[in-house]
């Protein structure tokens, strides 16, 4: 399913149909082949355009998308290293993680630097942004990468996740409720950012 040695393939088990979850309550997982295929969702396809990550939203991106030169210009800060001892925090309390999902990753810069210091662990950045997500399905070998929407429900397992990481990102609290397993960990930095026409303040982390 992947475009990267072990890439998707490592997480394939978190995943699952977003339109069957959104519609049905039905989690309904995905093949392990290299075209995800919901059986409950007949036309349901998620495509890995060989580029190592999957696409999981039905519609194309939102306004929110960051683009190709927003996504060019938030590496090179992330790179000079601005947020390093933002990301020795977060390495420190997902220290016990084994599967860690960062919703609205963009390149995966932080979740990587996680995956650096907390030995075995895999991660899945997912981010509405594909000119990001094509950056973060190359950001480390344990990190795998998906084009889905935080605010329309994330297409991973209930309980599937040890970890929630969320930096600078739209938040769904009860998405990331839902995700993680019993006594799991949420953890980052905040964002104003909301869903569109929502009031301010209505949903921050
Ligand atoms: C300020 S950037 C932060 C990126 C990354 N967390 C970092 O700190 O480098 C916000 C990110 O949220 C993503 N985003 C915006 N709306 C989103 C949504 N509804 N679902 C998922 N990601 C979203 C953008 O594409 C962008 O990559």
């Amino acid at each position: 399913m992947s475009g990267r040695p072990d890439g998707l393939a490592q997480v394939v088990d978190w995943l699952v149909c977003p339109t069957c979850r959104r519609k049905t309550g039905v989690e309904e997982p995905l093949g392990s082949g290299r075209r995800g295929r919901c059986a409950a969702t007949p036309g349901t396809a998620w495509t890995s355009p060989g580029q190592g990550h999957v696409t999981m939203i039905p519609a194309p991106p939102g306004v929110n998308a960051d683009s190709p030169q927003m996504v060019a210009s938030r590496s090179r800060v992330l790179d000079a290293g601005v947020f390093d001892p933002v990301d020795a925090v977060l390495s420190r309390r997902l220290e016990d993680s084994c599967r860690i999902l960062e919703a609205g990753a963009g390149t995966g810069h932080h979740l990587a630097r996680v995956l650096d210091a907390v030995d075995g662990a895999h991660g899945l950045a997912s981010d509405i942004s594909v000119a990001a997500i094509r950056r973060a399905a190359r950001a480390h070998p344990r990190m795998a990468a998906i084009v889905a929407d935080t605010w329309q429900g994330l297409p991973v397992r209930s309980g599937a996740v040890d970890a929630v990481l969320c930096v600078f990102a739209p938040r769904n609290r009860d998405e990331f409720a839902r995700v993680l397993a019993p006594g799991g960990t949420a953890g980052g930095r905040q964002s104003d950012a909301r869903p569109p026409g929502r009031a301010a303040g209505r949903h921050r982390g």
